[in-house]
């Protein structure tokens, strides 16, 4: 493995490979001791040209309790034009023999270029690029979705079968993107319930099907339910009439949230506009993963680190068909 840059052309086979590393390092994360030596004199740097919390503490957290030293660049606020500065930052960190580079960038494939340019020979891991991919969250929602529905039997598996509904703002988010194409190569089967305004145009590609009614999708049976930030952020118009619309329609409001049966899980990446996509009610129920999904995450980037930096290097052995 010597990219991990997306879902899309991520093998079933490599997908669950991570998935399985991921349960041995989740296993040695409830030791009381959590280092493991395995990547040590490995320098993993985190690169980061847009705000983060979890992510980043992620990364960081998950290279250091490999035992790899970790470098944090924040290159946020740089006036540099993108394609410059990117070209440069890299090139410094070549120069620092960085092993593996962690990147978000808010321009949608800042992580491909790197890892194609030349500009560098460290492997790289898309931490979310623009509103392409993030598909270290895909893993670890994977993972999470895995865990609760198979219990200790999850080793190997996938999600055949598995009904996931992913809600709100598609339109600009990375995380629905990764999700839709790992899920789709796990078997499972996703539902996409948002307004118009906030879904892609042409979805003929997703491997999807589409509501604009989420309590009929609720309805219908489904074991996740993913709630998605609105990304006001990333809005320069108004997609939607007003916040209170919004929640009774699309949020996961108490009442929507009671409703539900069966042993559905609640999932959302963070962070949360509590009481817009969804409610304290929901958030913080036993049926939510939130929580979860933050502890997992660690494992399943020490699993992609360790796949990327142990041994195997030069050999061009990769996660994603770009570098084949
Ligand atoms: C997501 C992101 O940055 O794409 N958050 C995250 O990685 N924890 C989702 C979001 O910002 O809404």
């Amino acid at each position: 493995m010597r990219h991990l840059l997306d879902t899309r052309t991520l093998s079933r086979a490599d997908a669950i490979r991570i998935l399985d590393v991921a349960e041995d390092m989740a296993d040695t994360q409830s030791r009381e001791v959590k280092k493991l030596p395995t990547l040590r004199g490995k320098t993993v740097v985190n690169l980061f040209f847009e705000d983060s919390t979890r992510t980043r503490i992620s990364f960081e957290a998950a290279a250091k309790r490999l035992s790899a030293d970790v470098i944090n660049f924040s290159a946020k606020g740089s006036s540099v034009s993108k394609g410059e500065s990117l070209q440069d930052t890299a090139q410094t960190l070549q120069a620092m023999a960085a092993d593996a580079v962690v990147i978000r960038h808010g321009a949608s494939g800042a992580p491909h270029t790197l890892a194609t340019s030349g500009w560098i020979s460290a492997g790289v891991v898309n931490a979310g690029d623009g509103t392409h991919e993030h598909p270290t969250q895909a893993l670890l929602d994977a993972f999470t979705m895995r865990r609760r529905l198979h219990g200790a039997a999850s080793r190997g598996r996938d999600l055949d079968g598995v009904r996931v509904a992913i809600v709100g703002d598609v339109l600009h988010s990375r995380v629905a993107r990764s999700n839709v194409w790992l899920l789709a190569t796990l078997g499972a089967h996703v539902t996409l319930v948002a307004p118009p305004t906030l879904l892609p145009q042409d979805l003929s590609a997703w491997p999807v099907d589409v509501s604009y009614d989420l309590d009929e999708t609720l309805a219908a049976g489904q074991d996740a339910v993913m709630m998605l930030r609105i990304q006001l952020e990333r809005m320069n118009a108004s997609f939607f009439p007003s916040e209170r619309e919004y929640s009774r329609r699309w949020g996961l409001g108490r009442e929507r949230f009671e409703r539900l049966t069966g042993g559905t899980i609640v999932m959302h990446p963070g962070p949360m506009n509590r009481g817009l996509e969804i409610s304290p009610a929901a958030a913080d129920s036993g049926r939510s993963t939130v929580l979860e999904q933050v502890a997992n995450g660690v494992s399943v980037r020490m699993a992609a680190l360790y796949l990327l930096l142990s041994g195997e290097r030069g050999t061009d052995q990769t996660m994603n068909e770009e570098g084949r």
